[in-house]
């Protein structure tokens, strides 16, 4: 009986902005350039991401999970410097990278400036060369991973994702083909299968949680929301956790839940599978990054 050990981060943000152009502040981004000049600039540090990073390959986990919202306002130098970024979270093979709303802030670099990340966003078996597909399909130890966009540009102050039909088919027939008994499902997404916001929220949720309810996945991370969470929704055997995580790059404000990464220990005993689920990071009142919740989360 061998564990796994899968770690799960996301919406770094990085910061700092690099200077946009003027050009580039003729659209939508010029709204996000003064909420980050507003906002963000003082909330997110590069060093937090960092440190966390770092704390994160000290565990030496099997695999890594980013769920997007990489960049800002989608300037051309954002996408490289996550890369960048990407790179040093660790390599195509070993971190799975599904993009976020931010990712598509703009309509004109959208879908090009993800592509960029195109080898963390790769299905097992497709060449180099293909275009991005999704959802896409990856088998790591005892995990199938399956990683979903619901990165769509949206009008200004709109902060929803949308998977839309032919997505929601190919999940469907993922799921039909891979039952619980052919690896962990995993199911990657940035936004949160149930928002309280509107103008956050995920537009085909009902649809995509039928699907779940009919053939199940063993556990669903998302990002989006910046904060601690744990969601649970109905499957064909039970309910399926749903977590997620502040962003990846958030300091201590005493406002919003600073930086924190999760990582699952997944283990297949006697048929079932069981999952230890703890979360390391920085919390209000501590110092540096320390194991802040430990629970099994499937599994007796
Ligand atoms: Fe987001």
């Amino acid at each position: 009986m061998t564990t796994f050990t899968l770690a799960y981060l996301s919406d770094p943000y990085f910061a700092p902005l690099p200077p946009p152009r003027l050009r580039d502040l003729m659209s939508q981004r010029v709204l996000g350039y003064l909420n980050w000049r507003r906002n963000r600039d003082l909330r997110h540090s590069r060093a937090i991401a960092d440190a966390l990073v770092a704390d994160v390959k000290a565990q030496a986990p099997g695999h890594i999970a980013v769920t997007g919202d990489l960049v800002n306002i989608a300037l051309d130098a954002e996408f490289r410097a996550a890369l960048d970024w990407m790179h040093q979270v660790g390599s195509p093979h070993d971190v799975s990278l599904v993009p976020g709303n931010h990712d598509a802030y703009v309509s004109s670099v959208y879908p090009h400036g993800i592509e960029l990340w195109s080898d963390y966003m790769r299905g097992d078996g497709a060449s180099n060369n293909a275009a991005l597909t999704f959802p896409y399909v990856r088998r790591r130890g005892p995990l199938l991973l399956i990683g979903t966009s619901t990165a769509i540009p949206t009008a200004p102050f709109m902060a929803t994702g949308t998977l839309g039909q032919p997505q929601l088919d190919a999940l469907e027939r993922i799921l039909a083909q891979n039952k619980s008994a052919e690896g962990f499902r995993v199911l990657l997404i940035h936004h949160p299968l149930r928002s309280k916001r509107r103008h956050k929220r995920l537009t085909d949720a009902p649809a995509l949680r039928e699907i779940l309810r009919c053939h199940g996945v063993e556990l669903i991370l998302h990002g989006h929301d910046h904060k601690h969470s744990l969601m649970w929704f109905d499957g064909p055997a039970g309910e399926i956790p749903a977590v997620g995580v502040p962003s990846a790059s958030a300091v201590i404000d005493g406002k919003h839940d600073p930086a924190a990464y999760n990582l699952f220990r997944i283990t297949h005993d006697n048929d079932a599978w069981r999952c230890d689920w703890s979360v390391r990071g920085y919390q209000d009142g501590r110092d540096g990054i320390s194991e802040l919740r430990a629970q099994r989360l499937v599994g007796a």
